[in-house]
């Protein structure tokens, strides 16, 4: 392997282009030169272009723990740090790999708050097919999800939960290395996804962290294995800089829960926090509630977090906390009430039918997010504006029996062509078979 000395910032454009070319022949960059990388870039002295053929050699070359750890501690100093106050909760996040459907920390982190806990969340905008937690959020009236680090820890402090994105001030580098990833293919790689995670949990100065790992169609890692390699250096890591990691590996060849879409999957969140919705949502936020109640001490076991967690959920807290949420990041609660009781609020919703009678045997998330990105609800660009309310909902999942004629899905769409364009791909998307499949788990290990 190849070492690549680290090079002044004053000769930028081509000692850059010798780290490429060192990283395309599968050499090894130094820790300097990674940090060189990420601050040139982050302070725009580093063209996009030359940025996304150095993503795309990582992507290819892969990285070395070392280089990794590198990448990782590079960008979470691309910004400030939080620093909270002592205090008796500790200070704790989730975070997932991404993926169709995937709103738990929308309900988990009111959640988590009403539990004791401290949770500066800082998330990320919808990456390839998957959603963003940032999107989902922007799409209740007046909601911001940009705030300073100061404002996150007060908020934090006093109600135990903010929600917000890098910004110029927190994470820098992962807020452009992000958005090019999306756009350039280099999104499912071992390295660039564990810096990109891990920049923003350890900015957060977390004591604890779960991380919800998924493999499947819609998942940046297709197998089991290869999600359990990703956990493997995403928990190594996290714990060697001292947060008390776990992972779950979780299946995201079906969408979670009935909705996805950002709006969608914020009505049913709610419905989450009210007692109602989808059993596979409310497995995986009780579940990973539980872990940090387990890790952190706050439980002996995890059968009594998992029932402290579910107590908690259905006291109606959580979901008054969310209120209070929206309110101190500005935004409109009677508006959000509001849209909540309205029926679609896409200009067009239609329904697929079963055009058989029988059991769901596929209801495939990987097209799923592909429709719900050609709808306008996922990006192509990095311009590309999001149309928050279009989704797809009511989703059939594998095991239900439908008669012909009964509801698939509904899709909420801008137009009548793109609801027909988006009727004709999900036809592809579901099965149907005369006899039900075994029940496949939401939760496959804990790392
Ligand atoms: N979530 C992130 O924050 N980054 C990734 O690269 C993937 C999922």
């Amino acid at each position: 392997m190849k070492n690549v000395p680290p090079d002044s910032a004053q000769s930028v454009a081509p000692s850059f282009i010798a780290l490429i070319e060192a990283k395309r022949d599968g050499g090894a960059l130094t820790s300097d030169a990674i940090t060189w990388f990420v601050r040139d870039f982050t302070a725009g002295r580093i063209p996009d272009y030359q940025a996304a053929a150095m993503l795309m050699a990582i992507f290819f070359r892969g990285m070395s723990a070392g280089e990794t750890r590198a990448l990782t501690l590079a960008m979470r100093d691309s910004g400030e740090v939080l620093k909270f106050p002592d205090d008796q909760r500790p200070v704790v996040d989730k975070h997932s790999t991404g993926g169709v459907g995937d709103k738990v920390s929308l309900p988990l982190a009111p959640l988590l708050a009403c539990l004791g806990f401290r949770v500066p969340m800082i998330s990320g905008r919808g990456l390839g097919i998957t959603g963003g937690t940032l999107d989902k959020l922007e799409s209740i009236p007046g909601f911001t999800t940009q705030l300073d680090p100061s404002r996150i820890i007060e908020q934090v402090q006093s109600l135990g939960l903010a929600m917000a994105g890098q910004t110029e001030t927190m994470v820098p580098a992962d807020k452009k290395l992000y958005a090019l990833r999306d756009v350039t293919g280099t999104v499912p790689s071992i390295p660039l996804i564990t810096a990109s995670i891990l920049s923003k949990k350890l900015a957060e100065g977390l004591d604890a962290l779960i991380m919800d790992v998924k493999f499947g169609a819609a998942a940046f890692m297709q197998t089991k294995e290869q999600a359990r390699e990703l956990a493997q250096v995403i928990v190594t890591l996290a714990r060697d800089c001292g947060v008390n990691t776990r992972a779950l590996i979780t299946d995201m060849n079906t969408p979670l829960g009935r909705a996805a879409g950002n709006w969608l999957e914020v009505r049913e969140s709610i419905d989450c926090l009210e007692g109602r919705g989808p059993a596979d949502l409310r497995e995986l936020v009780i579940d990973c509630a539980a872990q940090l109640l387990h890790q952190t001490g706050r439980a002996d076991s995890l059968v009594v977090a998992r029932e402290q967690a579910a107590h908690c959920l259905d006291s109606g807290q959580p979901r008054r906390k969310w209120d209070e949420l929206i309110v101190a990041q500005g935004g409109d609660l009677e508006a959000f009430q509001r849209k909540l009781t309205a029926g679609p609020t896409a200009p067009m919703a239609r329904e697929l039918k079963a055009d058989r009678t029988g059991y769901i045997a596929r209801c495939d998330a990987k097209i799923i997010g592909e429709v719900i990105r050609d709808l306008g609800g996922g990006r192509l660009t990095k311009e590309t504006v999001i149309q928050p309310d279009v989704g797809i909902d009511e989703l059939a999942k594998p095991g239900e029996f439908r008669k012909a004629g009964e509801v698939l899905c509904r899709i909420h769409a801008s137009t009548a062509a793109s609801a027909e364009a988006a009727s004709l791909r999900l036809k592809e998307a579901f099965a149907i078979a005369d006899e039900p499949s075994s029940a496949q788990p939401i939760i496959h290990e804990v790392i």
